[in-house]
């Protein structure tokens, strides 16, 4: 299983003082000693956390693959096609959100385009995807290489299970009184599918977001899931552990070396 470490939050931290630390570059360097597959980033259209100097000093000087994930904004899709990264995972984007809180609406279908311009410049392209036959087969339509399952709502519905964010202010309304382990069960069962499905597609098959050390097993055994995009769990015991550390955990846990 490939692992790809987003980086974003490194930046994050920069810029809450708007200073040159941590510097996400440096992150790098020893994700390759690690064995990390790819650097994932995030140019947001709010440069909230990386910002195009990042884009270009990490694509310069990385010695792994980079993969950006970007929105369908004109300008910074030009930016990255000059840039030329490994990959691009198109995602969708809202200014208020936290973080990216569901799959591409691919029934825009301008999103072909995008997919063809960055074909033309090289770059591989994935669309991240909620879970559902639609996004898949219009993914394969669009020309797309690959998809990213957004794991979201099992990373979300794992929370409330097994965590105690049922009894805090952030618990998820929404999933208050339900059969949580059933919905939970549906949720893999979605995922498992549609990876079985991208697959006799003949399409690349990802999986990331609000995956962390409790969670990561069961999306890992997708036999068809051949990497994971893994970043707020990682850089936020990378405080307490160090990166290094941090980093060999997940990796134990997505090769199945028995980390707990
Ligand atoms: N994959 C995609 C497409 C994302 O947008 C994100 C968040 O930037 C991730 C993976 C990583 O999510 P997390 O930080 O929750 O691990």
């Amino acid at each position: 299983m490939h692992l790809g470490l987003n980086i974003d939050h490194i930046a994050t931290l920069r810029e809450a003082r708007k200073i040159n630390d941590p510097d996400p570059l440096e992150a790098i360097f020893i994700a390759k000693n690690c064995g990390v597959f790819q650097i994932t980033i995030h140019l947001r259209e709010d440069r909230r956390h990386i910002n195009e100097f990042d884009v270009e000093r990490i694509i310069d000087s990385s010695f792994l693959p980079v993969n950006i994930e970007c929105a369908m904004d004109e300008n910074i899709i030009d930016f990255i096609c000059k840039k030329k990264p490994y990959k691009v995972t198109l995602v969708p984007e809202k200014r208020e959100e936290i973080t990216t809180e569901g799959g591409l609406i691919m029934q825009n279908t301008k999103i072909k385009d995008v997919i063809a311009e960055f074909h033309k410049n090289h770059i591989q392209v994935a669309t991240f995807i909620d879970p559902d036959m639609q996004s898949l087969e219009l993914s394969k339509d669009y020309g797309a290489d690959g998809i990213e399952i957004h794991t979201g709502s099992y990373a979300n519905l794992s929370l409330m299970l097994y965590s105690n964010l049922k009894r805090t202010p952030n618990t998820i309304k929404s999933l208050e009184n339900t059969d949580l382990k059933s919905l939970l069960q549906d949720c893999i069962t979605q995922i498992k599918t549609i990876a079985k499905n991208a697959k006799k597609l003949d399409l690349e098959v990802y999986a990331g977001h609000g995956l962390n050390y409790f969670n990561v097993k069961t999306i890992a055994e997708i036999q068809e899931i051949s990497e994971l995009n893994i970043g707020q769990s990682i850089i936020a015991r990378s405080i307490f552990v160090g990166l290094k550390n941090a980093i060999d955990d997940m990796q134990k846990i997505i090769n199945n070396d028995n980390f707990y």
